[in-house]
């Protein structure tokens, strides 16, 4: 689901997975300014290393050797300013390899090659991850925060003014956005079935220009509360967050002209006890959807949450086409001609574990273009 975003975040670019669990390979053409937003708004993407490079340990088996590998590769992509050196760990320890002791060294052969080293406020930093995954080390000119905290990972659901059950998790909920909506400048987010906010305030959080509607009174009140807290919480000044009463099965009729098209569309809809809908769970999901292409730009997108019963752990890929999907209402079948009739069509399916009785499908779709 991470690649998926990178992917939706930035379009202009290839994406390729590459052997590490957490590398992607991106080529073309970016700003800067472009891989800083796609960083700072994806929901886990520690950083960007550009002229990056990555070899095998087999290849170097010895500290020296690597970072001699490495000054010379910066040798060939220099860069005006100060440095700071980042180094980091994923997915476990290589062995014979550390990363501080391999930042010092690098950090050296900078000092070597002239650059000021400054730790505190670099012109510049310089990543190097060591993946043990793939016993790979990867290093290039770094476009955000590397290991330093997000902010995502100490914002709780839980500790939201107005909060229930339903509200999803902030992470998730990011991810969504982003994968549902693209660049930031597209345009406007919906959370077509808002509840508690969870996506409305990911989505405001990012900048972005975003509605959030129910039609229980109750959640609109909450969620204008959890806006609010959240903006303070993080800090930031203002936002372009609305929050509106209306029925999801008759959008027009509710959102603002000027905040029209919709170029992305995050739906959690209701279902059990902590959570009713205004229709039987396949009806209220059928007319959901056919009220968002009414009112969806020409490339819109959608993140669909559905709650499944427990299929597994598969974290790494998107479902097979073929696999069995057993949702909590309805069949697959039934969902899947609902979101054709609707007019959208499934780019790809993960599956993301809840609890021992409970698992979520978490679904891409995109507008299927009109005459
Ligand atoms: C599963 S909850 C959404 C939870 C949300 N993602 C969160 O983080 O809190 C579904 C919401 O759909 C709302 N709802 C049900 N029928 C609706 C309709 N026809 N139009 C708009 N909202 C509706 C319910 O009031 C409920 O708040």
């Amino acid at each position: 689901m991470a690649r998926a975003e990178i992917a939706a975040l930035l379009p202009q670019m290839e994406t390729n997975p590459l052997s590490g669990r957490r590398l992607l390979e991106l080529k073309g053409d970016a700003s800067i300014k472009h891989l800083a937003e796609a960083v700072a708004i994806s929901s886990g993407c520690q950083a960007i290393l550009c002229n990056a490079v990555i070899w095998s340990w087999e290849q170097h088996q010895s500290l020296d050797a690597l970072v001699t590998s490495v000054s010379e590769h910066i040798a060939l992509h220099e860069r005006e300013g100060s440095v700071a050196v980042r180094a980091w760990r994923h997915e476990g320890r290589i062995e014979g390899l550390g990363p501080s002791q391999l930042a010092q060294k690098i950090g050296g052969r900078f000092h070597d090659l002239g650059y000021a080293i400054d730790l505190e406020e670099p012109d510049n930093r310089f990543g190097v991850v060591l993946d043990a995954s793939s016993n790979t080390i990867a290093c290039g000119w770094m476009v955000g925060y590397g290991e330093e905290s997000d902010g995502l990972a100490s914002r709780k659901a839980a500790e939201r003014p107005f909060f229930k059950p339903v509200s999803l998790d902030p992470r998730l909920a990011r991810l969504a956005v982003n994968l549902a909506s693209g660049p930031v400048a597209r345009g406007t987010t919906l959370d077509v079935m808002t509840g508690t906010g969870g996506f409305l305030i990911e989505a405001a959080l990012s900048g972005r220009s975003a509605i959030g509607l129910d039609l229980d009174e109750a959640m609109v009140s909450g969620t204008v509360q959890n806006l609010e807290w959240a903006l303070k919480e993080s800090g930031q000044k203002e936002h372009k967050g609305l929050v509106l009463h209306g029925d999801a099965t008759a959008l027009e009729h509710h959102l603002p002209f000027a905040m029209l098209p919709i170029v992305g569309f995050v739906l959690d809809p209701p279902y059990g006890r902590n959570s009713q809908g205004s229709l039987a769970p396949l009806s209220l999901l059928e007319r959901v959807l056919e009220s968002s292409s009414r009112v969806a730009s020409a490339d819109a997108g959608m993140v669909l949450i559905l709650p499944i019963h427990p299929m597994g752990e598969h974290p790494d890929s998107p479902l097979n086409e073929d696999e069995a999907i057993n949702l909590l209402h309805g069949t697959w079948k039934e969902t899947e001609q609902a979101l054709l009739k609707a007019g959208w069509s499934v780019q790809a399916k993960w599956v993301e574990h809840v609890h021992a009785s409970l698992s979520r499908l978490i679904l891409h779709a995109t507008i299927v273009p009109r005459d």
